[in-house]
């Protein structure tokens, strides 16, 4: 059956600007749209990229581009000699609800310092099964023996990396790499102004000692990453949390708002890729929020740790592409897609870039040279970006799998995120669940998940868990899952 006929896409323009979504983008979501509505149900033939080509007036390419696309996230299916099909979608639970009003609060960083730590203890032990953090795990999700092979040769050829002192900035090399791969997020940096880090988290904290002094107040999407809030109660700061929705993050209004009443010295954001939402925020936004922190001089700290594993291609912008006098500080690592042993991050600071090079000096001196050196000589070799699309795919897959459990194992009601990119859910429960018992009970059973209290300053989110995506799919973990399913039921009597 050949329903495709139907569909209302047709692309009249010619000229694709790069800030328009891409013509076979447009075609995809057009496609998307027909499955869901059931315009297109499962099994259905789509037409040939052909013909498909002659009724949309577009490209073969841009046909057989939205198929790819659409058969990478598992929503159509290549036959051989055949053509593509409509696939059986898994069942896939609702949306989050869109969160919360602000508040201002002191962050509870020992709550969250004692589960963290739980956690952390937990997942040490064999027998446990991790479904709490965002630590992918194994040669799936890395190009460990590359790696393992470019360091040993770096240690014969170039001895004096592991005899001589490393000082600040760091290898040349591998600052050229991060911005030549930071074009694919409409950055333009200078390589002289990257500081290399311990990791994003080093970044980041760099970053608010930079700009903040004690007392000051930051805004801070709500849900956020949990280790911002110990780290700003370490730096007297007052966290405002500002109102994130699951599909297009950090409200502006909401920042505009808190700008006009004077009330942020600064705000921590992830514009793409969100951690735990997984959304990343629409073009326009995130251009709005860059003019704003510009016109009201205060700075923004965008987290990109995720921004490259994106599902959509190509990457959406990050903010720090939009920064007219360098109010944004864009942060990163390699720790999620290369290697996390390595613990290469980096800062651009912008306006702050002297400072945090000063910060960075008084704090650690400089990265391990060695580790620095292979990873620059890795992302020059040309398979970094082969690597992201694997990942990207796996990823995406992953989650799907994840969704569909969730639909099928956890109580009615129960709502999760569809993530535009990364390895991590965020899930909430329904009323009369209690995310902090859940994860005591679950550490019971062996298993560890994140409790949502860990991601606001106020506690709130105690029916919302964070569930990652991020190993190897065993039997074990699919039993862990069902096992907390389980629980999550008997919660609810
Ligand atoms: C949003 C976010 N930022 C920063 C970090 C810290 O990253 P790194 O391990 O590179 O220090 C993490 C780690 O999970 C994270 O999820």
């Amino acid at each position: 059956m050949d329903r495709s006929d139907n569909l209302p896409f047709v692309v009249s323009s010619t000229h694709e600007s790069p800030t328009e979504m891409p013509r076979y983008l447009m075609l995809a979501e057009a496609l998307r749209a027909a499955m869901q509505d059931g315009r297109l149900p499962a099994g259905a033939r789509l037409a040939s990229v052909r013909e498909a080509a002659k009724q949309r007036q577009v490209s073969l390419n841009t046909v057989l581009a939205a198929y790819r696309h659409l058969e990478s996230r598992g929503l159509i299916e290549a036959r051989p000699q055949s053509g593509y099909y409509v696939r059986a979608q898994l069942a896939a639970p609702p949306l989050p609800t869109a969160t919360v009003p602000e508040s201002e609060a002191q962050p509870a960083d020992l709550v969250v310092l004692n589960q963290i730590a739980a956690v952390l203890a937990a997942n040490q032990r064999q027998d446990h099964i991790d479904l709490s953090l965002a630590c992918p795990k194994g040669g799936d999700f890395y190009p460990g023996a590359k790696l393992g092979k470019l360091v040993h040769e770096l240690t014969r050829r170039k001895p004096e990396l592991l005899t001589d002192y490393c000082l600040p900035p760091g290898p040349l090399l591998l600052r050229q790499e991060i911005c030549r791969h930071a074009h694919s997020l409409g950055m333009e940096l200078d390589p002289a102004q990257i500081c290399l880090t311990n990791g994003c988290m080093e970044a980041l904290q760099l970053a608010l000692r930079a700009v903040t002094r004690p007392g000051d107040t930051v805004g801070l999407e709500s849900p956020t990453y949990f280790n911002l809030l110990p780290l700003l109660d370490r730096l007297g700061l007052k966290a405002v949390e500002i109102p994130t929705h699951p599909e297009t993050g950090l409200a502006v209004d909401a920042v505009e708002l808190l700008l006009q009443e004077k009330r942020l010295q600064a705000i921590v954001a992830m514009p793409n890729v969100h951690n735990p939402l997984g959304c990343c925020m629409p073009l326009a936004a995130k251009q709005r929020l860059a003019r704003l922190v510009n016109d009201y001089r205060v700075p923004l700290i965008e987290d990109a740790l995720y921004a490259e594993l994106q599902f959509d291609m190509p990457l959406a912008p990050a903010v720090k592409a939009f920064d007219r006098d360098g109010w944004v500080l864009v942060c990163a690592s390699y720790t999620k897609t290369l290697a996390p042993g390595f613990r290469i991050g980096w800062i651009e600071a912008g306006r702050f870039s002297r400072d945090v090079a000063d910060l960075k000096f008084c704090s650690s001196v400089a990265q391990p040279a060695l580790l620095a050196e292979a990873t620059g000589l890795f992302l020059q070799m040309g398979g970094y970006e082969q690597h992201l699309r694997r990942l990207r795919r796996l990823y995406a897959a992953q989650l799907d799998r994840l969704r569909g459990l969730l639909a099928d194992h956890f109580p009615v009601g129960t709502r999760a995120t569809a993530p535009q990119g990364g390895f991590l859910l965020w899930v909430e429960l329904p009323e009369g669940c209690d995310s902090a018992l859940l994860f005591r009970q679950a550490l019971q059973h062996k298993i560890s998940i994140m409790p949502g209290t860990l991601y606001s300053p106020s506690g709130r989110y105690n029916r919302h868990i964070r569930l990652s995506g991020c190993y190897p799919f065993s039997e074990r973990h699919i039993k862990a899952l069902l096992q907390l399913g389980e629980l999550t039921n008997k919660q609810l009597g």
